[in-house]
């Protein structure tokens, strides 16, 4: 029996994968790497001293996927495939609605068909849109205010409703809040495309020189020290999480909600100072104004995952910025530089 990771060539998938696989899963990975390097599924299998099947397809593909469901026994899929950048998702909104709905579409029908239904669904906090109250619980009510974050509410609304209609499924919701960090060998990390929309991975490529400061985005919320506060998880807790849930599917009720975070927030400022510390290098920053769309204060009340995953986060801030430090300088250009190497010889 085989879990099967979609988008496991990911930043969130990867790590995951080398947990599972070091936790005694045999697993099976579906990516098209449209977001992601190959030479990341080599890394996970150098780290585990594992091999696995891999390939290469898009989920839309209906008779590829149902090739890899033919071919293997899979009992459960952990489902990370997906476009996730907000700004772009603002102007290719068909291209997130597309991608997001349909592949998750495809990828239902084909469980179906199969007979699989045991399925862990990668959401985000971005569901809960302008919080009322925090922390975040899994009630608060849900309103994204971007299309990727309304292809996430959807795909849990349409989740939901394949629970209601097949008591056979057993379905994991999980909403992650900030995930950062690297694996601890530095050998596996986030690597973004372009400019890193995200903070930790900006802080990354300053302190690393490959850009000249941090634009804090905006000074005047009403936190700690004026600066955005989020609920930054480290990546390893976040995949440690993936495990629980997935051990948890067949005991639970049929469709289940649960927020990933460690709830406790951090500033701009606070991370910045934190990664001064793990890496011994300034890093400059300047304040410049608020990001539209974004939130001051965002930070998860993780008691239900506590209580009934039996899962707590066990890395604080000083672990994530050392970690993805480790990463950042050990591969200043992320994946890319060994596939070039690789290339040439
Ligand atoms: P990522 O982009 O690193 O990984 C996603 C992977 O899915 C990539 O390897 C990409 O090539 C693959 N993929 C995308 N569309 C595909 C398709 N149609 N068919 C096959 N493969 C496809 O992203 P990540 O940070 O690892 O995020 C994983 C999931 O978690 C995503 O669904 C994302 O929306 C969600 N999430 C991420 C964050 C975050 O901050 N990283 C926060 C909340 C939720
Ligand atoms: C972003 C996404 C959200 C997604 C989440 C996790 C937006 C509007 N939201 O949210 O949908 O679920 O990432 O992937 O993009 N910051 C700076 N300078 C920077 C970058 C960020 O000051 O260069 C600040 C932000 O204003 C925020 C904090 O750092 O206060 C964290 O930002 P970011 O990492 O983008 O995460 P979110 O804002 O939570």
């Amino acid at each position: 029996m085989a879990i099967l990771v979609t988008g496991g060539a990911g930043y969130i998938g990867s790590h995951t994968c080398v947990e599972l696989i070091q936790a005694g899963y045999d697993i099976v990975v579906v990516d098209n790497l449209c977001n992601s390097h190959k030479e990341a599924i080599h890394r996970v299998s150098e780290l585990t001293n594992q091999s696995f099947t891999t390939y290469h397809i898009d989920l839309m593909d209906r008779e590829l996927l149902e090739l890899v469901f033919a071919k293997h026994d899979i009992e459960a899929v952990i489902h990370f495939a997906g476009l996730k950048a907000v700004g772009e998702s603002v102007e290719r909104p068909m291209k997130y609605y597309r991608q997001n709905l349909y592949s998750t579409i495809v990828l239902c029908e084909v469980m179906e068909k199969f007979g699989v239904y045991q399925l862990i669904f990668s959401s985000s906090a971005t569901v809960y849109g302008i919080p009322k109250q925090m922390p975040i619980d899994e009630d608060a009510p849900l309103g994204a205010i971007n299309p990727y974050g309304r292809t996430k509410q959807m795909i849990e609304q349409m989740l939901q409703d394949l629970a209601h209609a097949n008591p056979h499924w057993r379905i994991s919701l999980l909403r992650y809040f900030n995930p950062v960090g690297a694996h601890e060998s530095g050998r596996i990390g986030e690597d973004p495309g372009g400019v890193p929309n995200n903070l930790l991975p900006f802080i990354a490529q300053v302190a690393i020189g490959r850009r000249k400061e941090v634009a804090v985005f905006g000074n005047d919320y009403d936190t700690i020290d004026g600066t955005g506060v989020r609920d930054y998880i480290h990546v390893v807790d976040l995949a440690l999480g993936h495990l629980k849930a997935l051990s948890k599917l067949s005991e639970s009720s049929n469709l289940q909600v649960y927020n990933l975070g460690t709830g406790r927030g951090y500033s701009v400022l606070e991370m910045i100072a934190a990664y001064e510390k793990a890496s011994g290098r300034k890093i400059p920053y300047r304040i410049a104004s608020r990001r539209p769309g974004d939130i001051g204060l965002c930070y998860a009340n993780t008691a239900k995952a506590n209580a009934e995953l039996g899962w707590r986060t066990e890395r604080g801030i000083d672990e994530m910025c050392r970690d993805s430090w480790r990463w950042q300088s050990m591969n200043p250009n992320g994946y890319k530089q060994e596939e070039v190497f690789a290339e040439q010889v």
